[in-house]
């Protein structure tokens, strides 16, 4: 079965159609900056103009960067606000004509991991985070998705965490590779404190560099590994969505 997979990120708004047995994109990502303000109408604007540029129609898996429950955005940490309790899977399906599941973000890719990377065969309690705008979390019992949970939003030295330890924290703040691992070494600490996962799999942008800062994570006893999609992992799990259960 193949359907059209689409990330909607901070920066960029990406997709591409997918092969959903196999995890493959069949054709190379297009990827168009995300509209300032990120309000829904121009968001639903460049989706339509991405199912146009591949001539798609069938089944549209979307991405959110917020919590999503029966296609209605209920949280949008980095987006307009106007997008809180909105029909969003309605809006997008009036925008493409097609039919539309929206999901969060960090749970696509985790699905995608779990399916495809990092996750493949790994049982117990295994926590997908990414490192991007913000800290997504996609936590999975015995392979099963735990959906919309949000660890990134967990309290830390009084702050939001990742408004201390996302890849933007870094950028913003300057960070370099040490203090920035030091940072994210401290929310693991947390997070192992409140999950004890058996895995731990980092991805978001920054898990392409993932050799300058995943060794110097040495506070945890869960394992760590880097996500194995990199950036495909969140048009992947949207495609995958269309035929699965994830809400
Ligand atoms: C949002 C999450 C999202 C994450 C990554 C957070 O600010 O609350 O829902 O998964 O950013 O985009």
């Amino acid at each position: 079965m193949h359907a059209l997979g689409i990330d909607i990120g901070g920066s960029g708004i990406k997709g591409a159609p997918v092969d959903v047995a196999t995890g493959k994109l069949l054709t190379p990502r297009q990827k168009i900056p995300t509209p300032r303000p990120a309000v829904p109408d121009d968001v639903a604007g460049v989706v339509k103009q991405l199912t146009s540029s591949f001539s798609w129609s069938g089944p549209v898996g979307i991405t959110f960067p917020g919590v999503v429950t029966n296609g209605v955005t209920r949280t949008a940490a980095n987006l307009d606000p106007a997008w809180l309790g909105l029909d969003a899977a309605a809006l997008f399906g009036r925008a493409t004509g097609d039919k539309v599941r929206v999901l969060n973000d960090a749970d696509a890719a985790g699905v995608a991991e779990m399916t495809f990377g990092a996750g493949v065969g790994e049982k117990g309690t295994v926590l997908m985070l990414t490192f991007g705008t913000g800290i997504g979390s996609a936590l999975f019992i015995e392979g099963l998705l735990v959906p919309n949970t949000e660890f990134g939003h967990i309290e830390i030295r009084g702050h939001d965490a990742e408004t201390r330890a996302s890849e933007r924290a870094k950028e913003l703040h300057d960070l370099s590779w040490g203090k920035w691992a030091g940072r994210v070494d401290e929310y693991l600490q947390h997070i192992e404190a409140l999950l004890s996962p058996d895995l731990i799999i980092v991805g978001g942008g920054i898990s392409k560099q993932s050799e300058k800062w995943v060794p110097r994570i040495t506070g945890i006893r869960a394992g760590i590994v880097p996500a194995a999609l990199l950036n495909d992992a969140g048009i992947v799990g949207a495609a995958m969505a269309t035929s699965t259960g994830t809400r």
